[in-house]
This record gives C-alpha cells, sequence and structure tokens, in this order.
C-alpha cells in the first residue's frame, strides 16, 4: 500500500489561496449527543442551535464567505411529528431572536430549499429574514431547509422547461444556474459530523468535486478547534480537478 502523507502544516491558515471561500456543513449528530448526555432529542437540537452561532463567529474569523448549513432535508419529514414540529420550532426561535445580531454582524441569510410543505408563517419568517439582510457581504448564510438534493434537480429542470430553454442550450453552467445556490460558487468544503460517511442527498450536484471531511464529533461538540482542524486538512489537501500532479506543479 502506498502511505499517504499527512502533512499537518499549519500555515496554512495564514494563506488565503488555501483556504476554502464557501464551507457546506452536514450538522449530524444533536440526537446521539442528547442520548450520551442522558437528555431527551430536543436539547440535542437546542444545543446545536448554540453551536452555530459560535461556528458561524469562527468562520467570520477564518475568513470565510459563504457557509451553507444543511438545518432539514427533505427526508427529515419522515422523522415523528412531535420532533418535525420541534425541528420548524427551532428555526422559528432562531429567526426570532438572533435575526437582529445576525443582521449587525453582516450576515447575509439565504434559504435553500422548498418552500411548499413549509408551514406559511414560518415561510413568511424566513422570506423576511432573507429580505431583510439581503444586503449584507460579511458572510453569505444559505440555510439548507426542507432541501434535498434531488428535489433541488428537479425542480430546476421544471424551470428549464416552463422557460422554454431549447435542449442544445442546455449545459452544465445552465444547470448550475437554475439550481437554489444560483450565482454561489460551488462548496470548496463539505464537512460532516458525528461519524457518519453519506452525503444524505445534500449539494450532490455543487458537491462534484468538493473536498469532503467527516469527524467523529457530535455537532454540538464541533468547536471552533474542530473547524481549524477541518481547514488545516483541508488546505493541506490537493486538488487536483483531473489533471496530474505534474500539471499542478507546473501551474
Ligand atoms: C442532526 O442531528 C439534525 C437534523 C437532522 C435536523 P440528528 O437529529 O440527525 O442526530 P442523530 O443523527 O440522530 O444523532
Ligand atoms: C442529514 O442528517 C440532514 C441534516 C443534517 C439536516 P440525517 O441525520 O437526517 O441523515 P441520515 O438520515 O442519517 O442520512
Ligand atoms: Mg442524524
Amino acid at each position: 500500500m502506498i502511505p499517504v502523507a499527512k502533512t499537518e502544516n499549519n500555515d496554512v491558515l495564514s494563506l488565503p489561496e488555501r483556504m476554502p471561500r464557501h464551507i457546506a456543513i452536514i450538522m449530524d449528530g444533536n440526537g446521539r449527543w442528547a442520548k450520551s448526555h442522558g437528555l431527551p432529542r430536543t436539547e440535542g437540537h437546542r444545543q446545536g442551535t448554540e453551536n452555530l452561532r459560535r461556528i458561524l463567529k469562527s468562520c467570520v474569523e477564518f475568513g470565510v464567505e459563504i457557509l451553507t448549513i444543511y438545518a432539514f432535508s427533505t427526508e427529515n419529514w419522515n422523522r415523528p411529528p412531535l420532533e418535525v414540529r420541534m425541528l420548524m420550532r427551532i428555526l422559528e426561535m432562531v429567526i426570532d431572536r438572533e435575526l437582529k445580531e445576525l443582521n449587525e454582524n453582516g450576515v447575509q441569510i439565504r434559504h435553500i430549499g422548498e418552500m411548499q410543505g413549509i408551514a406559511p408563517v414560518l415561510q413568511k419568517k424566513i422570506q423576511y429574514a432573507c429580505d431583510y439582510t439581503k444586503n449584507n457581504t460579511r458572510l453569505i448564510l444559505n440555510v439548507a431547509f426542507n432541501y434535498g438534493g434531488r428535489d433541488e434537480i428537479v425542480h430546476a429542470v421544471r424551470h428549464i422547461i416552463q422557460d422554454g430553454i431549447p435542449a442544445d442550450q442546455v449545459t452544465e453552467e445552465l444547470i448550475s444556474s437554475y439550481l437554489y445556490t444560483g450565482d454561489l460558487p460551488d462548496p470548496d468544503l463539505i464537512i460532516r459530523t458525528s461519524g457518519e460517511l453519506r452525503v444524505s442527498n445534500f449539494l450532490i450536484w455543487q458537491g462534484a468535486y468538493s473536498e469532503y471531511y467527516a469527524t467523529s464529533a457530535y455537532w454540538p461538540d464541533f468547536d471552533k478547534e474542530e473547524l481549524r482542524k477541518a481547514l488545516v486538512e483541508y488546505g493541506n489537501r490537493k486538488r487536483r480537478f483531473g489533471k496530474t500532479d505534474e500539471q499542478l506543479e507546473d501551474e
């Protein structure tokens, strides 16, 4: 077996060209975190929300421009109704409590996912939060809520057809522009917490060439130090985009 050299060069943190512009996180493990502390799942979700505050701050400190978080998947409707209601309620509370501060900190909130299916009151709140922060430029926070990668592609194809785009004009760029992430660059780094090694329908198109990073830490425990470790590993990776090492050295 060829040994994989694991460079732990921390210097990459101060090299902007080595840092991701766009990070996406599958915030997983709230339930197991709660169980391991003898607490109800709801408490895990609450702690997860608290952690998001901290990670947002850390992302700004590390110079990340775009953060996409997976908060509720199209598959999460399959959870017990009480938990689904709780997850909806949590988003509502986060908007109510945090919007002012997020705005003051220059965070631009965007929603990615299907509005249909979300209660009208919450839909209005999400829309309000997006409108309220739309001119902010410090950090773009994409909240993937009622989001599914396959659903997103179906949504894009429907719109392409509705717009009467001829077949020969359908390109990769066109499809990208019809996704919920539209004008944004693809994620450079996708992090999944809680040790699971799957994509769970998250950014399946945009993640085609993203670097993946998995950690066993449950989401409520994924702190600034954990993020730093992910960034150091990312910064030391080689993104080849199909090319050879020799080609990259010549660039
Ligand atoms: C992630 O934590 C939050 C959501 C999916 C909404 P989980 O609730 O999936 O936690 P585990 O995977 O059961 O530990
Ligand atoms: C993915 O986590 C969705 C979110 C983090 C919102 P899940 O916990 O729902 O994923 P699976 O079901 O284990 O794949
Ligand atoms: Mg989970």
